[in-house]
């Protein structure tokens, strides 16, 4: 089985080291490929690091592997789709956070080769599971055997997608929350005691997990807020059909914080 990744960062990385770790396990044997043309120092270094196979340009990569990996940025994700011939007929896995929308224009590209991937969770925590639908989700699925948590939800690739910007918004609301909710108590001296009192009937780990959340959302604001943005820009899609009336108040607000939070606690 060859796998060939358009894009090598973290996505891919660890994709691959879960792909490398577990193929003596196995009896059918994966080789890894990607391209370095126009890529950065950051991603040759990382695929020389991993011993990775370089065919340097996407159309070598489409002539010799079986499955195409496309893990490079939403933006991108389309322009890449669109370098896919469809004679080749092999699988393409898309799994950049794209909307549904996005999600159907690369659908029409590909045809019933194509496969979305939703990646819930960081794909550095163990915990991580990948949301696969589309036609041929179930040829993939042997990827198991190599210790990829991969988890089928339907024949249609928008669902994919569809679940994760359901999944999205409420992670999104829940870190604005707490991190509005934490400021507030800061300014009352009472953080601690605020995380201690939220952390009753919350799960075990609660005030670690909640630590981290934070952080990542200071950090992370642009990429949120950018989300957010898309998120809203996808519903308000609906306007037009049996959708209207959903209320979108509290997806508003939460696009509102992150543009807030990255406007104000830049690092
Ligand atoms: N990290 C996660 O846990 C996670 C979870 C869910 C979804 N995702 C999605 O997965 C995708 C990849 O994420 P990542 O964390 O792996 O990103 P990353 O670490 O920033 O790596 C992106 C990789 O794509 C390459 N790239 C960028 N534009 C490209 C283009 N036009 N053609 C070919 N390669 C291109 C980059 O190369 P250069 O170095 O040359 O720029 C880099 O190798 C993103 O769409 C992200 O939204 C990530």
């Amino acid at each position: 089985m060859k796998i060939g990744f358009i894009g090598f960062g973290e996505v891919s990385f660890t994709i691959a080291s879960i792909l490398l770790k577990n193929k003596s396990k196995n009896k059918a044997n994966v080789e890894l490929y990607s391209c370095s043309e126009n890529r950065s120092e950051k991603t040759k270094q990382l695929m020389k690091s991993i011993g990775i196979k370089d065919l340097k340009t996407i159309e070598n990569l489409f002539k010799v592997v079986d499955i195409i990996i496309s893990a490079n940025s939403p933006v991108s994700a389309l322009k890449i789709a669109k370098t896919y011939d469809k004679n080749i007929k092999k699988i393409f896995i898309d799994f950049n956070n794209i909307s549904p929308e996005t999600t159907n224009k690369i659908s029409n590209i590909i045809g019933n080769n194509f496969i979305k991937g939703s990646i819930i969770g960081n794909i550095k925590s163990k915990e991580h599971i990948i949301y696969l639908s589309g036609e041929k989700s179930e040829k993939i699925e042997i990827l198991k055997d190599y210790g990829l948590n991969i988890k089928i939800v339907g024949k249609s690739p928008e669902i994919a997608s569809k679940i994760k910007i359901l999944r999205s918004i409420y992670t999104k609301g829940v870190s604005a929350l707490l991190v509005e909710t934490l400021n507030i108590a800061k300014s009352m001296n009472l953080e601690e005691t605020t995380l201690n009192t939220i952390a009753i009937g919350e799960c075990n780990n609660f005030k670690t997990k909640a630590i981290s959340r934070k952080e990542n959302s200071l950090k992370n604001a642009k990429r949120k807020y950018e989300e957010m943005c898309e998120i809203l820009e996808y519903l308000n899609g609906f306007k037009d059909n049996s959708y209207e009336d959903i209320d979108y108040t509290m997806i508003k607000s939460i696009a509102k914080k992150f543009k807030y939070l990255n406007k104000n606690y830049e690092n």
